[in-house]
């Protein structure tokens, strides 16, 4: 798979998620599933959405146990979906079971990525409640080399970052990045945030875009923008 856009359809039912993909009539862009819509509609959605041509980024960030997480990942490789992920936190034990989990009896799986520190954690918060005292860019970077040591894809990282996790990692991890905005857009609650064009430049391999999107007035144009810009 290469370089593409990845719409976050962070809605709260199946109708309003179907409302929005039913505008895209030619191109059937990738999408990602969250908690929200997946803790709202279980597994059907994930199951009607993908027989409508469009490829899925199960967003359900798992952290338990090795074995849990290991037959958890089994049950969702069987949902067919093509890229998914969980918490680096959870060890390298835990990241191994996953791959092990959900790789399919032929062989194949879905791609499956790290969320090494959450963007909402700070340094302060790792220091005080998680009791983590290095600096937060070298807790992220060792937690990108244990998802790789692990056999992972690749992380969830803001595109800040993309450029040196493939310094560390290898230019073929893949960095999914979100925070993206149009250069002439609103930011909203994103802290730091990029241009398609710019995560393009600095080598994200995949841009996270949710609210640019959804909440535009011409989500189809706003798409192929994104795409224009990215991919080019
Ligand atoms: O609407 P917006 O473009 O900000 O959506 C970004 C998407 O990426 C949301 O689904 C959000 O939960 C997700 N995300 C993020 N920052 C992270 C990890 C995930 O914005 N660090």
């Amino acid at each position: 798979m290469g370089k593409d856009v990845i719409i976050a359809c962070d809605f709260d039912s199946k109708q309003k998620t179907l409302a929005f993909l039913d505008k895209f009539t030619g191109r059937k862009p990738f999408v990602k599933i969250g908690m929200e819509l997946f803790y709202a509609e279980g597994p059907s959605i994930v199951r009607e959405i993908k027989a409508r041509g469009h490829k899925i980024f199960l967003d359900l960030k798992l952290h338990d146990i090795p074995n849990t997480v290991k037959k958890s990942m089994a049950v969702l490789s069987h949902l067919d979906v093509d890229m998914t992920n969980l918490h680096a936190g959870g060890t390298v034990r835990m990241m191994q079971a996953a791959i092990e989990g959900l790789t399919r009896e032929d062989g194949t799986r879905p791609l499956l990525i790290a969320v090494t520190q959450l963007t909402s954690t700070d340094e302060e918060s790792m220091r005080n409640d998680l009791l983590i005292e290095k600096p937060i860019d070298e807790v992220v970077m060792h937690y990108a080399e244990n998802a790789k040591i692990a056999g992972l894809d690749g992380v969830v990282c803001s595109p800040l970052e993309a450029g040196k996790v493939h310094g560390r990692c290898g230019e073929k991890f893949l960095t999914v990045t979100p925070g993206v905005r149009f250069a002439d857009g609103d930011v909203g609650d994103q802290k730091r945030v990029m241009t398609p064009a710019e995560a393009k430049r600095i080598g994200s391999d995949y841009i996270v875009v949710g609210r640019p999107i959804t909440a535009a007035e011409d989500p189809v144009a706003a798409y192929e923008r994104c795409v224009a810009e990215f991919i080019g």
